[in-house]
C-alpha cells in the first residue's frame, strides 16, 4: 500500500482541540501527516515520521483540512452578469433572476450542464474545496430535477434535491398544484440521486405550510433535511428548520430574537441545527450581512459557505468567503476557518471531513503562507498551492 507522508508543515490547522492542539482550531507546529490508502494515518512530531514512498515539502506552508462547502447551486447554464451590473447601480436583488436561469437550464444540453459543473467542481478545488454539496433547483420539472441531480451526482455524494426553488412560470398563480408536483412525481424521480431535500423558504418562493408538506415528505423518502431561510427578509424558515431538526438552516440574514433563541435552544442536541452564512451573496447583492456575533455568543454553530450560483453569488471561493466573513461579519480569523471546515461537515452531518486526525479522509490543503491568518489577511490572493483530495494531489 502506497504512503504519502506530507512534512515541513508550517502550521497544522486539525479541528481537533482536544488532542493538544493549541486554541479552537486544534493547531500543531512541528508535525507531520502521513496517508494511506486516501485516508489520515498517523500525526506526530516530524521528527518521528514514520518512512513513506512519496513525500510532499509543505515548504513551511499552513496545512488544513479541505474547505466543506456545504451549499451551491451548479447546475444550470448560461450567466446573469447584466442582472448584477444593474444591481451594483441601485437595483435591488428579488429573485426573480431565477426563473431566467431555469428558462438557459431546461434548453441545456446534458454535456453542457455536465461541463459547467465540472468546471466549477474544479475551479472550487483549486481554491481548496474538497467536499462541496450540490444542489439542483433551475430545471423544476420532474425531468430536468432529476436529470440535475443525476450530474450533480456524478461529482458529488452531497446532492440536495431543490424543486421547491421558485414556482416556475407555467405554475404561475396554482402554488399548490406545483407543491403537488414537488411532493410526488418529482420527488420520486429525485430522491434516487438526492441526499437532501431543501426549500426556499421566503416571501415570494414557498410558505411555512409548503416547506413543511415539501420536507416532511423528503424526509419521510429517506432525504435529509436543509432550508433556504430569512435571506431577504424576516419570516417563518428558520424556525421551522429547528423544528424539523434540519442538519442547516441556510442565509440567516433577516433573524429575530425568537430565530437566534430557537437555533441557541438546540445548540446542545446531538445534531443541532447549523446556521449557515453565504456572505458571498450579501456581497454580490449589496445586501447587509447576516450578524454572525449575535449567533455565535448563542452558542450556534456557525457554517460558511459560497452558494455559488449565477444570480446572487457567482463566486465558488471558500477563501473569498472567509475574507469576507473576517472583514465584514467580525468573525475572528479561527472562527471563520472554523466555520468553513468543521462548520460546514456539521451542516452535512459528516464526521469524516473538516478536520485531521488518524482515520479521516486524506482531505486537505496546503498554503503558500505560513498561517491561516493568511487566507484572510491577504484576500484575493490565490494562497492554496496544492490541494489533497482522498489522499490524491490534484493537478494544478
Ligand atoms: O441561495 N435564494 C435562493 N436561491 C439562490 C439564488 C438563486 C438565483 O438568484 O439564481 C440563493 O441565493
Ligand atoms: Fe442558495
Amino acid at each position: 500500500m502506497s504512503s504519502l507522508l506530507v512534512d515541513n508543515i508550517g502550521e497544522l490547522v486539525t479541528n481537533v482541540p482536544a488532542a493538544g492542539g493549541e486554541g479552537p482550531l486544534g493547531l500543531r507546529r512541528g508535525v507531520a501527516l502521513l496517508v494511506e490508502a486516501g485516508r489520515v494515518v498517523w500525526i506526530g512530531p516530524a521528527r518521528y515520521a514514520p518512512a513513506a514512498d512519496r513525500r510532499i515539502d509543505a515548504e513551511g506552508g499552513a496545512v488544513l483540512p479541505g474547505f466543506v462547502d456545504s451549499h451551491a447551486h451548479l447546475v444550470f447554464a448560461g450567466d446573469r452578469a447584466a442582472e448584477f451590473a444593474a444591481r451594483m447601480a441601485g437595483e435591488p436583488y428579488t429573485g426573480g433572476g431565477i426563473r431566467t436561469t431555469v428558462g438557459s437550464t431546461r434548453a441545456a444540453s446534458d454535456d453542457d450542464l455536465r461541463d459547467t459543473v465540472g468546471r466549477l467542481r474544479e475551479e472550487a478545488m483549486r481554491q481548496g474545496t474538497t467536499t462541496m454539496e450540490i444542489k439542483s433547483g433551475y430545471g423544476l420539472t420532474v425531468a430536468d430535477e432529476a436529470r440535475s441531480l443525476r450530474i450533480a451526482a456524478e461529482v458529488t455524494a452531497e446532492t440536495t434535491f431543490l424543486g421547491a426553488h421558485v414556482v416556475p412560470a407555467e405554475y404561475a398563480g396554482r402554488p399548490d398544484d406545483y407543491v403537488g408536483l414537488v411532493c410526488g412525481p418529482m420527488l420520486t424521480a429525485a430522491a434516487p440521486y438526492a441526499r437532501w431535500v431543501d426549500v426556499f423558504c421566503e416571501r415570494g418562493a414557498f410558505d411555512a405550510d409548503h416547506a413543511r408538506a415539501i420536507l416532511t415528505v423528503g424526509q419521510a423518502a429517506g432525504l435529509g433535511l436543509r432550508l433556504h431561510a430569512n435571506q431577504l427578509g424576516p419570516g417563518p424558515g428558520v424556525r421551522l428548520g429547528v423544528e424539523l431538526g434540519a442538519a442547516s438552516v441556510d442565509h440567516c440574514t433577516h433573524l429575530s430574537d425568537a430565530d437566534v433563541d430557537a437555533l441557541a435552544g438546540a445548540a446542545d442536541a446531538d445534531d443541532p441545527t447549523v446556521a449557515t452564512l453565504l456572505p458571498g451573496a450579501e456581497f454580490s447583492t449589496r445586501s447587509p450581512y447576516p450578524d454572525a456575533r449575535r449567533l455565535l455568543d448563542a452558542g450556534v454553530t456557525v457554517a460558511l459557505a459560497t452558494d455559488c450560483n449565477p444570480g446572487s453569488s457567482y463566486t465558488s471561493s471558500m477563501p473569498f468567503c472567509v475574507a469576507l466573513a473576517v472583514r465584514e461579519m467580525r468573525m475572528t480569523p479561527a472562527e471563520a476557518v472554523w466555520a468553513a471546515t468543521a462548520g460546514g461537515a456539521r451542516a452535512l452531518r459528516r464526521a469524516d471531513v473538516g478536520l485531521l486526525r488518524p482515520g479521516v479522509r486524506a482531505d486537505l490543503m496546503i498554503l503558500d503562507a505560513p498561517s491561516h491568518l493568511h487566507l484572510a489577511y491577504r484576500p484575493g490572493v490565490p494562497l492554496v498551492r496544492q490541494v489533497l483530495h482522498n489522499g490524491v494531489p490534484q493537478c494544478r
